[in-house]
């Protein structure tokens, strides 16, 4: 076997390989939260709809959507491998020898990973499935005055079945004609028990990633006594409460909104 392959096949191996992988997943949660922050514009979904057109329909962003897919299945597997090598190498548990107490967190990691994965599952599922290979999504065509900058806002039937997005313009308007993932993200959270499942998983992510992401520094050994602070401050208010809490208010918000209806 190459030293190439041992070095990956070693248990340090497979640890750098999730440090990667982890770190690799947290950036996409940045990127995630920022472009789902559409969802908290009063435009009748026009801001959502149109940057999940771009996602689905930009090759270079279906690329990196398949690193994330693969990223995703990576990170679980080794976990297991590793959890599974762990327990048959120490039968008997015993407490950890290390100075500091280990945190809830990194104790759990195997359990919040797999409430995790679980949400990930259902949630793709959900809007990823629905929005790629589901029919059940209509249209909606935005017509904007490029002038004044008002906005109308109808359902639109396409002439065609495998028709997929049309942008046009007619004297002063704009029209923008795209499919509509923001009546499913509607109607997903006007249910109570998928919006406490959100919550409960956004917990997870936050439990999860406040050992996660610093703990990847250190397998990967970028330690340093002057930009370790700054990796666990991150690791603490932007992974573990920002960006928690920035998903967390969208089931919530849409659910108080679905109230009112
Ligand atoms: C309440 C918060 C969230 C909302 C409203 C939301 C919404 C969406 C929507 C609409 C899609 C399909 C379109 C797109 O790619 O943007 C999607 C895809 C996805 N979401 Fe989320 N999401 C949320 C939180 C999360 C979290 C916390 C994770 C990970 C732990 C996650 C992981 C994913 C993944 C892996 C995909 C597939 C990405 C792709 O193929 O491009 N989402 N999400």
């Amino acid at each position: 076997m190459s030293e190439f392959k041992q070095t990956f096949n070693s248990s340090l191996g497979k640890k750098l390989i999730m440090a990667l992988t982890g770190l690799f997943l947290c950036t996409f949660l940045i990127v995630h939260l920022g472009g789902n922050l559409f969802l908290f514009r009063d435009d009748k979904g026009y801001g959502f709809n149109v940057y999940a057109n771009f996602l689905a329909h930009f090759p270079p962003i279906e690329v990196i959507a398949y690193l994330l897919y693969l990223c995703i299945i990576v990170h679980s597997i080794y976990a297991l491998v590793l959890t599974i090598n762990n327990r048959s190498a120490r039968p008997v548990t015993y407490v950890a020898h290390n100075d500091a107490p280990a945190s809830w967190s990194s104790k759990n990691m195997g359990i919040l990973g797999s409430i995790l994965l679980l949400f990930i599952v259902i949630h793709m599922g959900d809007f990823w499935f629905t929005y790629k290979f589901n029919n059940v999504l209509g249209f909606k065509e935005y017509k904007t005055n490029l002038v004044t900058g008002d906005r109308t806002v109808t359902d639109f039937k396409p002439g065609y079945a495998d028709f997929e997005n049309s942008i046009s313009t007619e004297g002063n308007n704009e029209i923008v004609r795209v499919k509509d993932l923001h009546a499913r993200v509607v109607w997903s959270f006007s249910h109570l028990w998928y919006v406490v499942f959100y919550v409960i998983a956004m917990g997870a992510v936050s439990f999860h990633l406040v050992h996660g992401f610093q703990s990847a520094f250190q397998t990967l050994g970028w330690t340093h006594r002057k930009y370790t602070p700054i990796v666990k401050f991150i690791g603490t208010w932007l992974f573990a409460v920002i960006i928690p809490l920035g998903f967390a208010l969208m089931p919530i918000v849409y659910y108080i909104q679905s109230l009112s209806k």
